[in-house]
């Protein structure tokens, strides 16, 4: 199959700074206002003057950072909630007791423990299975009550690649809806309902801020009834984020397409450095020809990311050594910002997974490659591992 087009914008990295569309300003504005508040005004006993009542349901500014996260989309709709993970529980509230899911077994932590701990207890039924190992191993797990296949590609940490459009032709002869974490990819690289997923979550937190300073969430997708049922179950529960972080992030969208790109040719060149070095013994990474998505990623990703992990040679007290002598790399969980950082996933963003089968080892290291001068990274990289070997 080939790679399919942006349904309603030649090129993302002009739908990136125009997405989020002019406005009627009162003073003909060039940036996006902020709109500071929760309620607006009543004309009559029973109508408000504008579209606008309260904001837990609809909100100006939220309403075009969600056109502008749409445009990179090239979704029909987008809804934007406080978190990442609160984009995964609106997804999921529909499920009752006796519906079952299945999910990839190299998820988020965060996600995981959603599923163990709030869903799982009140009778929702869970399966694990590698999804990237192709489509056999799922049909095996699909059932009649399968409601949802929830999958990350590539998967964190151990960055494997899902083969999105096999998935969903498994997944849609059940009746199951196929739910891709895109956050790794953004939309920059990858578009999953243009390869037959029906919902598209992200964590905004990450690459869409790209700067620290905001969390966030979205749900994407093009069927008209899931939108109007989800922002019922959001705007019933309350998962909203504020306004002043819609306004964050349609103004970092902007810089998206610009931030992922020069990530990604950081991303390559160390992950060069780290496949030949000695004191690396596992890099995973799905720019490496040697590693077995490496196919699918071509085809279905416009480039391999900014993600990866290793495992150092040499066990934890080798990895305690390379986290100690990092100057550039800062060591903080959480990823896809300016700034490059380093982290042992079991130690913050896996801690959920910490004990199961699957659980990444406590020395595997995860890296997400910001925007620095390359050589800059590469000789913090190479100084720690140095010392390492
Ligand atoms: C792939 C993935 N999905 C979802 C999340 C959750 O995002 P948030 O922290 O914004 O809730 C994360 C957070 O690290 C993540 O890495």
């Amino acid at each position: 199959m080939s790679k399919p087009q942006a349904a309603n914008q030649a090129h993302v990295e002009t739908a990136a700074v125009h997405g989020e569309g002019r406005v009627e300003h009162q003073y003909g504005d060039v940036a996006m206002p902020l709109h500071f508040t929760v309620n607006f005004e009543y004309e009559t006993l029973e109508s408000t003057r504008g579209p606008f009542g309260y904001s837990r349901h609809r909100h100006p500014t939220r309403e075009q950072a969600e056109a502008a996260i749409a445009a990179v989309e090239g979704s029909a709709h987008a809804l934007l909630l406080a978190s990442g993970v609160a984009a995964i529980d609106v997804v999921l509230r529909g499920l009752k007791a006796g519906d079952h899911i299945v999910a990839d077994d190299d998820l988020f932590g965060g996600t995981y423990a959603l599923l163990e701990r709030l869903y799982r207890p009140v009778g929702v039924e869970i399966a694990y299975v590698n999804l990237s190992a192709g489509p056999d191993a799922l049909s095996a797990a699909l059932r009649p009550n399968t409601k949802f296949v929830l999958l990350e590609t590539p998967t964190n940490p151990f960055m494997r690649i899902v083969d999105i459009a096999a998935v969903a032709a498994a997944a849609h002869r059940v009746g199951a809806a196929v739910v891709v974490d895109n956050t790794f990819a953004t939309p920059v690289l990858q578009r999953p309902l243009e390869w037959g997923a029906d919902l598209v979550v992200y964590s905004t937190t990450k690459y869409f801020s790209g700067h620290s300073d905001m969390m966030g969430g979205a749900i994407m997708m093009n069927d008209k009834a899931a939108y109007e049922r989800l922002k019922y179950v959001q705007y019933a529960a309350g998962a909203v984020p504020s306004a002043f972080d819609c306004w964050l992030l349609a103004r970092s969208i902007k810089t998206l397409a610009v931030r992922v790109e020069r990530q990604c040719g950081n991303a390559a060149a160390i992950a060069a450095l780290l496949a030949r070095h000695p004191a690396v013994e596992t890099l995973y990474f799905p720019g490496l020809e040697s590693h077995p998505g490496h196919a699918t990623a071509k085809r279905q990703m416009r480039d391999f990311g900014a993600m990866m992990s290793f495992v150092p040679r040499g066990g934890i007290e080798v990895a305690r050594l390379i986290y100690d002598r990092v100057r550039l790399f800062t060591r903080a969980s959480s990823l896809g910002a300016v700034e490059s950082l380093i982290v042992a996933p079991i130690a913050g963003p896996h801690i959920g997974r910490a004990g199961t089968d699957n659980a990444p080892p406590a020395h595997l290291l995860r890296l997400s490659v910001g925007i620095e001068h390359v050589d800059d990274l590469l000789a913090d990289l190479r100084n720690a591992l140095g010392g390492a070997a």
